[in-house]
């Protein structure tokens, strides 16, 4: 089996290593790929630019599944074009890609569906929605609905606050055509957990539980990232807990699907916020999540292809996936100054004793040495019997890689 994955993340090196494993894979093209998928066994990275390209690359290479990593391609029809040509791919389809893409259309669904989340009104109009900040309890959150790259969410603590977000993403145009239409959110108070799953529009097949770390400074203070580390499963995910989701997040879900005659074949990775009245849905993504892919494709036993192939196939209640009885941590090191202005082009050094799991992301080979080409460089796994030993694990591991300015936090899991 011949598979494109396209991205050039943490999560897609996380996704080749896993790939690479199953015995039913011969190649993996990884578009474009960074330094890890570049030595990764059975991979080899390439560069396509657009979608017809890789529409074009999939053909001529007799691509047997593509699989796909970033959300923009998921928005712009990736898995439409892919379909027409009769290609297989793992990716919903642009309509149902909506669910991440726009905020406003994602609320909504939530809303006519029953999935529990927290109240809302949107808007595309300043006056209406500067009305609408009398009427709500401070702090409010403010989105734009568009993609924004994790960075369109604004917590504001006060009605000044929340006028001047408004004003930057209506009339400003902060955030561009994304930020054209705002949500504008009850503040939910609690613990937050991803639970990445995958879909074949029958049912919805929820991985574990994983725990992300967005804020860039310790102890959560400080700008929001793309994510500084994760453990899984998440300690604050009770069996009481995950009934609650199951019942008032996943199912209605699924039945929105249904109703809504969404082509979903791909993951849905859901946004939670754990309250003291249970779980509510802060928002979809329609794909992997990063780090949390790193962390817990790890502890999957089960052959990923056969998940995917089950999805594609529409046999997704055939497959019971086996993990690991472990815990699992990922602790991320960028680049000094991220998520702000931040340099490229460091050397990162790994020294022989590093003997954990290492997930490149922003990082590329140059010369024969491998350098920093993002923000987020690279992420460490380790995974134990109990979450302080894949803590531990993980942190003694960091000690053995560097780069200039390199940063990571050193409270993941905590
Ligand atoms: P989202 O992209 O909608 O998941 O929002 C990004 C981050 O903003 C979330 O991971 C939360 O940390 C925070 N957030 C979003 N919505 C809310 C809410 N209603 N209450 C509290 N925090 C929120
Ligand atoms: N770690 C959150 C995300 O992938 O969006």
């Amino acid at each position: 089996m011949k598979i494109l994955l396209i991205g050039s993340g943490g999560r897609e090196h996380a996704l080749a290593w896993k790939l690479a494993q199953s015995e039913q894979v011969t190649s993996i093209y990884v578009c474009p790929g960074n330094a890890g998928t570049a030595d990764e066994e059975k991979c080899q990275n390439i560069e396509l630019t657009d979608i017809p390209e890789m529409v074009a690359f999939a053909k001529e290479y007799a691509i047997d599944i593509t699989v796909v990593g970033p959300e923009a391609l998921l928005v712009e029809g990736i898995a439409d074009a892919f379909e027409a040509e009769e290609l297989r791919i793992f990716a919903p389809k642009q309509a149902a890609a909506q669910l991440e893409g726009s905020k406003a259309y994602s609320k909504k669904f939530m809303q006519k569906h029953g999935v529990r989340t927290a109240k809302y009104k949107s808007f595309i109009d300043l006056c209406h929605a500067s009305d609408y900040l009398n009427m709500v309890q401070y702090p409010v959150v403010i989105k734009a609905s568009g993609l924004a790259a994790g960075k369109g969410v604004l917590i504001c603590p006060t009605q000044k606050e929340a006028e001047a977000a408004l004003h930057d993403m209506l009339t400003m145009g902060k955030f561009g055509e994304a930020g054209s239409e705002v949500v504008i959110e009850e503040f939910l108070h609690g613990v937050e957990a991803s639970i990445l799953s995958v879909c074949d529009g029958h049912s919805i097949l929820p991985f574990i539980s994983a725990k992300d770390h967005k804020k860039i400074g310790e102890g959560e203070t400080g700008l929001n990232t793309g994510g500084m580390g994760v453990v899984a499963p998440n300690p604050y995910v009770s069996e009481a807990i995950w009934q609650d989701f199951q019942q008032n997040i996943a199912l209605p879900t699924l039945q929105g699907i249904q109703a809504e005659g969404l082509d979903f074949k791909g993951v849905i990775f859901f946004g939670l916020m754990i309250t003291e009245d249970g779980c509510y849905c802060l928002e979809y993504n329609t794909r992997f999540g990063d780090p949390e892919t790193q962390a817990v494709l790890p502890l999957l036993k089960t052959d990923l292809v056969d998940i995917i192939e089950a999805c594609l196939n529409e046999t997704l209640n055939t497959i019971q996936p086996e993990w690991q009885p472990a815990h699992s941590c990922c602790v991320v090191a960028a680049a000094g100054g991220y998520p702000e202005s931040y340099q490229k082009g460091m050397e990162i050094q790994v020294d022989p004793a590093f003997d954990q799991h290492l997930f490149f992301a922003g990082a590329k080979k140059d010369h024969g040495k491998t350098i920093t080409s993002g923000g987020r460089v690279l992420n460490v796994i380790a995974q134990a019997d109990n979450l302080e030993n894949a803590r531990n694990a993980a942190y003694n591991a960091m000690n053995h890689i560097s780069f200039e300015t390199m940063y990571f936090r050193k409270d993941i899991g905590l």
